[in-house]
């Protein structure tokens, strides 16, 4: 992806279009801003006094670009406070994302995990887009509860494209959730799928990252078809400050999203 010529550190104004809670700790920002990326890049976003945060892009789309938040600090928490016609700061878009346009022609794995999906929904969007530029295309999601499920009318919608597979991991007695319970990694064992001409692009927690890439060599799989969105500690985003390094990699200009083999012998624990 080719880089912009202005002043990496520089952020940039955008105002809030919209505001859209999916649960009690995410939601996702649409932003009138526009800029040249591809799905899995992402940025800097900030909010003046607190500091900033690199956030994936979450859409494909030219009008608007979506971001989905979870909170946990800081920035995250002062973002959760902003409403419809605040002013956010962007720097970006940084980063490598999922190699979409080399693989026209390919069936499509997308496997995520809580938070993870909202980086490949981006990913799902283009397809969508150029949906008769791939074969058959797979979503895995995978949620914590139902009350964690993210995005749930574009699951509802992907539907009609995509081979879907949703669960949750577990559900409060007396619930009324009339879906799939269970890890999203037996779904993928139970489910047959050949490696012929497919590509798999997984985001989410390391242990989901780590059993689906287990259960993908079994069947047989090899390392150069798995691609994988990571993410580190940033500061500077543009390759400088060493914050981000995987294996002599920077996560920020060489990732965030990695094909397997890349990093595959890197411990994190
Ligand atoms: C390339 C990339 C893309 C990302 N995309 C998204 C996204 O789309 N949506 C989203 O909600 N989050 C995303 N994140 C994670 C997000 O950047 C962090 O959660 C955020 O920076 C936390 O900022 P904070 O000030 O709210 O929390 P802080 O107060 O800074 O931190 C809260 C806790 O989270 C830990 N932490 C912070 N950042 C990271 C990190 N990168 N890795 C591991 N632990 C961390 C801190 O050590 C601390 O324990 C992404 C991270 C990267 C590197
Ligand atoms: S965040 Fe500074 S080198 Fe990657």
């Amino acid at each position: 992806m080719k880089q912009t010529l202005k002043n990496p550190y520089l952020p940039e104004p955008a105002i809030i279009k919209k505001k859209v809670r999916h649960s009690p700790d995410n939601f996702s920002l649409y932003l009138d801003w526009h800029a040249h990326y591809s799905p899995g890049q992402f940025v800097q976003l900030s909010v003046l006094g607190i500091g900033e945060s690199p956030i994936s892009f979450a859409s494909y789309g030219k009008d608007y670009v979506e971001f989905n938040i979870h909170e946990v600090g800081r920035v995250t928490h002062a973002l959760a406070k902003m409403k419809k016609g605040d002013k956010v700061y962007i720097r970006g878009p940084f980063g490598r994302g999922y190699p979409l346009d080399l693989l026209h022609g390919n069936n499509l794995i997308f496997v995520g995990g809580g938070c993870g999906v909202a980086p490949l929904k981006g990913a799902i969007e283009y397809v969508e887009h150029h949906r008769e530029k791939f074969r058959d295309v797979w979503l895995f999601m995978g949620f914590r509860s139902p009350d964690d499920v993210l995005f749930k009318n574009q699951l509802d919608a992907w539907k009609s494209s995509f081979i879907m597979n949703t669960t949750v991991d577990q559900v409060k007695p007396q619930s009324c959730y009339a879906g799939h319970i269970g890890f999203i990694t037996e779904e993928i064992r139970k489910t047959e799928l050949s490696n012929a001409n497919a590509v798999v692009f997984i985001c989410g927690p390391p242990i989901m990252i780590k059993k689906t890439v287990e259960i993908l060599v079994q069947k047989g799989f090899h390392d150069d078809q798995i691609f994988l969105s990571n993410e580190r500690l940033m500061h500077c985003a543009i390759g400088k400050c060493g914050a981000c390094m995987i294996r002599g990699k920077y996560t920020c200009i060489d990732g965030p999203v990695f094909r397997y083999d890349e990093i595959k012998d890197y411990k994190t624990d």
